[in-house]
């Protein structure tokens, strides 16, 4: 590489796995192929190899998690860019009360920092932010993080002399930095949307996103308002409930709620999983394999999801009251369109007389409180609980690739990049969730996983194959979407409903097109062969 920093041997590296540590007793051939091995079984690059500067742009579950596994592969020079002051993505943001994962822990977790005391199946928040906290220690990886440093451009510069490019970085402070490689890890979930109602900036109560929650307002005796009923409402109207005097739930949409499965893990179960690790494993690859075989109810027309359907929407109509009529229990789209919700605290909240619910659309804001088919609901506190601006990828970076073409600009029918990895035209610029590699059934960091692999394989292959730019071809990108599409249009997502799985036109920009294992073998490792330049095999 052209700017290279030397990997050093001064600290081993955290928690290499067995082939790793055997390897440089290997024959040679022997530990060539070895660094094909997915995971920490790869051994580490030798030490002294130059290595490129790899700049990591997000410090949630994907940077986090890259650093890890670039640490094991003895490879130090990187640097974790994150705008907020401390890590953690979404578990640093939403702190809202009842806020907890919907994914077992043993599974929503990395497969190579077990955490084997989870406190229970679905533990909350503080400890999965707990957890990050703990890995990031165990990694050694604070000389790699940098706070505060909010990326606002990115351009791939160049040079005339025909050497390969390399990336400038540009910060909010005005601050700069070069890097041969870049690593989106910024997530599709972090940039709370607010609708921009009218008459919003009139309103003379408190406002809030749930993502930004004001833990300074007591909610106790207070008239709230709760715009928008998903994945977070659901987690904090039951808290909600408990102390305000009235809640008034403006739910546009409504949504499937299926019990959650939750408890304590017990002393005995806790340091069973410490003393065997190797049953914290096994129950982590059954967690995975039962979400797994729940795809099948993504599929268009699946006899599976319809039966479901009709055994949930019967059971919720029995349930229906004067004050809380079918119409605002019984879902009008098909299982699965929308993120299937699990809670058990749901249903008993929304029937207590203190709570209303209004689906009539929302006309505008008055100082006093929020409008709706003629009636204005008098609030003394709103709580939007209205999502993410989950389809602009990588916004408001300005991403600048060969020849000066902006990224969002090819992005403006909806982004998209070869597996959710790499885009044509942005040469060593990699993308952690990006586009189409979020799930409506598993764990996103089964999936982030892979893509750590994936972009360990590539760096690898710039470190000790010869490489300098891995670039994939436009008509691999382009074949691998085409199939995507093929894929997308057989699921239930391309039903009617909207969702933040999909642009305003309509497109499927988040969402993977089938089941993890699918995904899993197609980025097992990067084929060579479609990608331009030096990457070729
Ligand atoms: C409330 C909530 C609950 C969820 N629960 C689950 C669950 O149970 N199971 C599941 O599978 N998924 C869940 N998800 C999805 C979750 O987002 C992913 O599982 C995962 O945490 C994503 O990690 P990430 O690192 O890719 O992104 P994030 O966690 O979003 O981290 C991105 C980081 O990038 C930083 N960043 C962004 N732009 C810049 C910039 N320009 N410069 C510097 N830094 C930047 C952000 O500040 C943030 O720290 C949940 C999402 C939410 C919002
Ligand atoms: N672990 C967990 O349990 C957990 C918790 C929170 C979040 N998450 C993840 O994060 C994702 C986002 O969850 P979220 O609940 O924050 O957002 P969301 O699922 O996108 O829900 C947003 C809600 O706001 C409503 N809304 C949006 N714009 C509106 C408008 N102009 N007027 C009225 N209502 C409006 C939506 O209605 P429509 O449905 O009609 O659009 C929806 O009810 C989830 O799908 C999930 O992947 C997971």
């Amino acid at each position: 590489m052209s700017s290279a920093a030397p990997a050093t041997a001064s600290r081993p590296a955290p928690r290499p796995g067995v082939v790793a540590r055997l390897a440089d007793r290997l024959p040679e051939d022997w530990r060539e192929r070895a660094t094909a091995l997915p995971g920490p079984m790869a051994p580490p690059v030798r030490a002294g190899t130059a290595t490129p500067r790899i700049a990591i742009i997000g410090s949630g579950f994907g940077g986090i998690g890259l650093a890890c596994r670039l640490r094991q592969a003895g490879i130090e020079s990187f640097t974790v860019y994150e705008q907020a002051d401390h890590l953690g993505g979404t578990w640093r943001d939403n702190t809202y009360p009842g806020a907890a994962c919907d994914v077992p822990s043993h599974l929503y977790s990395l497969s190579f920092a077990p955490k084997l005391d989870w406190s229970r199946r679905f533990p909350p928040q503080e400890e999965i932010l707990g957890y990050l906290d703990g890995v990031a220690e165990d990694f050694d990886l604070h000389p790699h993080l940098r706070f505060g440093a909010e990326v606002t451009d990115v351009v791939f510069v160049e040079p005339d002399d025909g050497t390969p490019g390399h990336w400038s970085l540009r910060f909010a402070d005005g601050s700069t930095d070069e890097a041969d490689v870049v690593v989106s890890a910024t997530g599709q979930l972090n940039r709370p949307y607010t609708p921009a109602f009218e008459g919003l900036d009139d309103y003379e109560g408190h406002a809030f996103h749930s993502a930004r929650w004001d833990h300074d307002h007591d909610m106790t005796g207070r008239d709230v308002a709760v715009v928008g009923i998903g994945a977070s409402a659901i987690q904090f109207v039951p808290e909600i409930v408990k102390q305000a005097r009235s809640v008034t739930l403006f739910q546009r949409s409504v949504n499937y709620v299926a019990p959650k499965p939750d408890a304590p893990f017990s002393a005995r179960t806790r340091s069973m999983f410490q003393r065997v690790p190797a049953l914290a494993k096994l129950y982590r690859a059954s967690i995975w394999a039962r979400f797994e075989a729940k795809w099948i109810w993504f599929k268009k027309d699946s006899r599976t999801a319809h039966w479901a359907e009709g055994l949930y929407k019967k059971k919720v109509e029995a349930s229906a009251t004067d004050a809380v009529p079918a119409d605002v229990l019984v879902p009008d789209y098909p299982l699965g369109c929308k993120r299937i919700l699990i809670s058990n605290d749901w249903y008993p909240a929304i029937f207590q007389p203190k709570v209303r619910i209004v689906s009539d659309p929302i006309e505008r804001f008055e100082p006093k409180g929020v409008r709706a088919d003629g009636a204005t609901y008098e609030v003394d506190t709103v709580v939007f609980g209205t999502g993410f601006q989950s389809t602009g990828f990588l916004t408001p970076m300005r991403v600048t690739g060969r020849g000066g073409v902006d990224l969002h600009q090819t992005w403006k029918d909806g982004a998209e990049a070869h597996l959710g990895l790499t885009v044509a035209g942005f040469p060593n610029l990699f993308l952690l969730y990006g586009p189409n590699t979020n799930l409506g059934h598993n764990s996103i960091i089964f999936m982030l996983e892979r893509q750590i692999g994936y972009v360990l394989s590539c760096v690898r292959r710039l470190t000790e194959g010869g490489a300098h730019l891995i670039e994939v071809r436009p008509e691999t990108q382009a074949a691998s979407n085409d199939q995507l599409r093929r894929e997308l249009d057989d699921t239930v997502w391309a039903e009617g409903c909207h969702s933040w799985y999909k642009t305003a036109s309509g497109r499927i920009t988040n969402n993977w097109s089938g089941p993890t294992y699918r995904y899993w073998l197609r980025t097992a490792r990067p084929h060579w062969k479609d990608f331009v330049g030096s990457a070729e095999g």
